[in-house]
C-alpha cells in the first residue's frame, strides 16, 4: 500500500499482545531443545517447524488455537527464556513504530508447570529494561487470569505473595481475563475484580471475541472493566455502542486474530466502519502475532486495505490509543 511508510511511522500504542503469543516457531524449538521439553510424540504436527506452522495457518476456532499456545508455552522454564521471549516482540513492535506497549502475560500457565511467578517477572522487566534503554519504548504489564481453570485457582494465584509484591512494587499495572470465553461469562470473576480494584489495579478482560454482547454489558456492570479487550460482539448492540462510545471505553480490536480464528470471514466483515461512525474509541493490535502471521503494522495495513480510512482518521486513532493507555500524563503529552 502507498500508505505503509506513512502507517509504519505512525506513533503507535499496542495494548493486546500476548507475550506468550510472540512465541515464534524457531525459539519454541530453539527452547525446547535447551530445556528438554518433550513436544507431544503422537502428534505429527509438532515433528518440525515446518509442519507446526503449517498448522499456524489453520486454526479453526479460540479453544483449538489455545491448545496450541499452552503447548507452546510449555517450553518457556528459565529467566533468560521469558526475557528472550519478550525482547523478541519488543523488537518487532519497535520496527513497526511502536512507541508504548502494554502486555499480557498468563502467570497460572508457569505456576503451574512449577515455574516460580519470581522468574517470569523479572525475565519479562530485564527484557522491559532493555526496550527502554535501546528501543525508548515505555511498556507496562498487565497479569491476566486464566478462565478456563477453577476460579479459586486465579483468586489463590492472585492473592500469591510473589503476585502481591508485584503488585504493590508498580511492577504490574493490571489485570487481565483471557483464554476460553463462551462457557465462562463474567459473573464468575466478580470476586477477583472486585479485589483487583480495591488495591488501585487497573482492569481489563477479553469480552465480545466469542462471546455474545451481554457479557461487554455484564463486564462493564460486574467486574468494573475500564477496557474491552476484541470487544466485537459491541456491533451487535446498538444502545451498548452508544453507552460505550459515551463513556469513552476504549476497545482493543485484533483484525488478523478475529479473521484467523474464524471470528469473521474476512477483515471487511469487522465492525470497523461502525465504530468510527458511532465515536467507540479502540486500538488495533496483534493479540497472539507468532501464532497468526502478523504483527501490528501487518494489522494496520490490513485495515487499511479493508476500510481505506484517510489520513485524519489514522491519526485520530492513534490519538485515541494514546489517551487510552494507562502510562502518566507526561508519557502521553511525549507521545502525542
Ligand atoms: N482470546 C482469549 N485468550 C487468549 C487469546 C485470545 O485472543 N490470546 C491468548 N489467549
Ligand atoms: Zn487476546
Amino acid at each position: 500500500s502507498p500508505l505503509h511508510p506513512f502507517l509504519n511511522k505512525l506513533p503507535k500504542a499496542e495494548h493486546h499482545v500476548h507475550l506468550e503469543g510472540a512465541l515464534s516457531v524457531p525459539l519454541l524449538f530453539e527452547l525446547a531443545s535447551r530445556n528438554n521439553i518433550a513436544l507431544p510424540k503422537d502428534d505429527a504436527v509438532f515433528a518440525s517447524q515446518e509442519t507446526l506452522s503449517a498448522r499456524y495457518e489453520r486454526f479453526t476456532s479460540l479453544d483449538d488455537f489455545l491448545h496450541f499456545y499452552y503447548i507452546g508455552m510449555s517450553v518457556l522454564i528459565h529467566q533468560g527464556d521469558f526475557e528472550a521471549l519478550a525482547w523478541d516482540y519488543f523488537q518487532r513492535a519497535s520496527a513497526d513504530g511502536v512507541h508504548h506497549a502494554e502486555v499480557f502475560f498468563d502467570p497460572q500457565a508457569h505456576t503451574s508447570r512449577g515455574v516460580p511467578y519470581s522468574t517470569i517477572l523479572s525475565g519479562f522487566n530485564a527484557a522491559r529494561n532493555r526496550a527502554q534503554t535501546e528501543l525508548g519504548i515505555s511498556t507496562e504489564l498487565i497479569c491476566c487470569f486464566l478462565r478456563h481453570l477453577p476460579v479459586p485457582d486465579a483468586l489463590k494465584t492472585f492473592d500469591d505473595a510473589d503476585v502481591q509484591a508485584s503488585f504493590s512494587d508498580g511492577h504490574i499495572k493490571g489485570i487481565g481475563l483471557d483464554s476460553s470465553e463462551l462457557e465462562y461469562p463474567p459473573n464468575l470473576f466478580v470476586e477477583l475484580f472486585e479485589k483487583a480494584g480495591r488495591q488501585g489495579l487497573r482492569r481489563t478482560a477479553h469480552w465480545g471475541e466469542e462471546g455474545p454482547a451481554s457479557y461487554i454489558a455484564s463486564g462493564i456492570e460486574l467486574l468494573g472493566i475500564e477496557r474491552i479487550d476484541h470487544g466485537r460482539a459491541l456491533a451487535d448492540d446498538e444502545d451498548l455502542m452508544r453507552r460505550v462510545a459515551a463513556s469513552g471505553t476504549m476497545l482493543t480490536v485484533c483484525p488478523i486474530s478475529n479473521v484467523v480464528l474464524k471470528g469473521v470471514p474476512s477483515i471487511k466483515d469487522l465492525p470497523i466502519r461502525k465504530f468510527l461512525d458511532a465515536g467507540v474509541n479502540f486500538s488495533i493490535n496483534s493479540d497472539d502475532p507468532a501464532y497468526f502471521g502478523g504483527y501490528i503494522l501487518d494489522n494496520y495495513c490490513a485495515v487499511h486495505e479493508a476500510f481505506d480510512l484517510s489520513i485524519a482518521e489514522w491519526t485520530q486513532i492513534c490519538r485515541a490509543g494514546i489517551e487510552g493507555s494507562w502510562c502518566d500524563d507526561a508519557r502521553k503529552s511525549e507521545m502525542l
